[in-house]
Parts: C-alpha cells; structure tokens; sequence
C-alpha cells in the first residue's frame, strides 16, 4: 500500500486482474493451473514462457475463448468470465491473435472500419491516433489486406484492434514469422502504442526484446505464473536466464 503513496497508483489504475486463474480446452484437463497477472493503467506486460506453458491460453482466457473453471478475471475491478466477444469489446478489451487476424480480402481501410462496428462515429479521430503510429498504412487505405507483407498484416491488425479506442491491448506473439528486421519493427511499433497510452499485455516468444521493453514480465511455466519482475530484474534473474532465456540471456544487461 506504501506504492500507492510513491507512485500514486491506487486499486483504480488496476485495468486488468487474473486471480488464481484454471481454464482449459478439454473436460477434466486444465492447461492454467493458478495464473496471477495484474496490467495497471498505462503498462507494457511481458509475458513469456517456454512452449505450450499456456501463454496463448492466458489471452485466450482474458477474451473468452477458453473456459474459465476457478479464479476470476476483472476489468477495471468487474468480473468478465463468461462473457463473450462482443461484450469484452463494450468493456474495452482487444486482441490480436498471432494468425488470421485481418480479413485479407478487405482493404486496409475496411479493417479498419471493421474494428469501429459498435462504435462508427469515432472513425476519424481514431483513424488520426493510428495513423500516427502506423504512418504507412494512412497511405494505402485502398489496398487488399491480403496483398500486404506479413508484418504490414500485423500492423493492420494492431490498428484494428486500435480503433476501439481499448482500455487494453491483448497482443499474442506480434513479431512472430517475421524476418529480424520487421520483428525489430514490430517491438518498436508495440512499444509505440504504449507510449502513446494503451495498456498492453504482450505474449513473445521472443523472450528477451519483450523483456527489454516491457515494464514488467512475467514467466508462465505449466500455466503458472512461475516469475514476476519488472523486465530488467527478470533480465537479470539467474534463475530466469538459466530456465528460460539461456545462454543469450548474459548478456542482456
Ligand atoms: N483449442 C485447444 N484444444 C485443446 N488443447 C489446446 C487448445 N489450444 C491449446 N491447447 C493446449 O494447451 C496447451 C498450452 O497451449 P498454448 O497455446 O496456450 O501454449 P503457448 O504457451 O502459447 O505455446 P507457444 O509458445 O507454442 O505458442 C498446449 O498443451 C496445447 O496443446
Ligand atoms: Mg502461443
């Protein structure tokens, strides 16, 4: 409680809380088994892990896609376990799935328009805050989202998720499959978005860049969250270095 007098941060900057969260895909088999998080106002959270730690699962969970069986997930302090799509979108929740998340036979800017359903009358004000970010795709309004490169998709589909203007931004795995030049791009567009305000929860397999720019981590191992720190400490952390950033991870600092 003392951070709040320092930082002046109180329960009310809490945008997003995992409480000892189980869910799974199957009857019987949980693949979170106890997930804590909590995204405060203005954050960038890393999440990492080795594969199948359930790290998609955990954003899965956050919007619905995999049912929750214990613990309980809030959006600024009220539950949303349960609800569904169109409902998490009203409360200002948006994710990015690593595949399939632009529809490539619209163009850039029905995307866009496709992000705005509930909400058409902010177009252009909203159009203004990404095209600052996203300068390129301002210019290319008129083209198929599937005629675009893999890393313009995924700054198509980050705008998308932009338009609405959200309380936070679920991203999974932005720089995956994408040469090293476009994932540098991609970690300084991510970075970018939460400089210019938006609560970001970021799943990379790129462990150390997420480490890097993120204000905090956390290490998900057997759907657990099995470390918490801000990025540099985890950076840091022999124990994190040795179990999941190996070798590389000397010389992060
Ligand atoms: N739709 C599904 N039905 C059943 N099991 C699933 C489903 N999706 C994922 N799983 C299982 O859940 C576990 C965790 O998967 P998840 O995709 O969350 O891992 P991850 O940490 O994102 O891994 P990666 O780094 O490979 O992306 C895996 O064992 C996976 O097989
Ligand atoms: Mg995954």
């Amino acid at each position: 409680m003392t951070d709040n007098v320092s930082t002046g941060q109180g329960a009310d900057d809490v945008i997003v809380e995992m409480k000892d969260v189980h869910a799974g895909y199957l009857p019987g088999v949980n693949i979170l088994n106890g997930a804590n998080l909590v995204a405060r106002r203005g954050e960038l959270i890393g999440i990492i892990g080795p594969n199948g730690a359930g790290k998609s699962t955990l954003l899965k969970a956050i919007f619905g896609m995999v049912q929750v069986r214990d613990g309980d997930i809030t959006v600024k302090g009220e539950s949303i376990v349960g609800l569904k799509a169109d409902k998490l979108v009203r409360r200002g929740v948006a994710f990015v799935p690593q595949t399939n998340n632009v529809f490539p036979s619209l163009t850039i800017e029905e995307n866009l328009q496709m992000g705005l359903y509930q909400n058409p009358k902010i177009y252009a004000e909203r159009l203004e805050f990404v095209s600052d970010i996203f300068a390129e795709l301002g210019k290319r309004l008129k083209q198929r989202a599937g005629s675009l490169s893999g890393g313009e998709r995924q700054m198509v589909a980050m705008s998308r998720a932009l338009m609405m203007d959200p309380s936070v931004l679920l991203l999974d795995e932005p720089s995956a499959g994408l040469s090293p030049v476009r994932q540098d791009d991609a970690f300084i567009r991510v970075s970018d978005i939460n400089k210019a305000g938006v609560t970001t929860i970021m799943v990379e397999q790129n462990a150390r860049r997420c480490l890097q720019i993120c204000d905090r981590g956390y290490v998900l191992d057997q759907g657990r969250d099995a470390y918490e720190g801000s990025g540099r400490d985890l950076l840091n952390d022999p124990k994190v270095i040795g179990l999941y950033l190996g070798t590389l991870g000397t010389d992060a600092a």
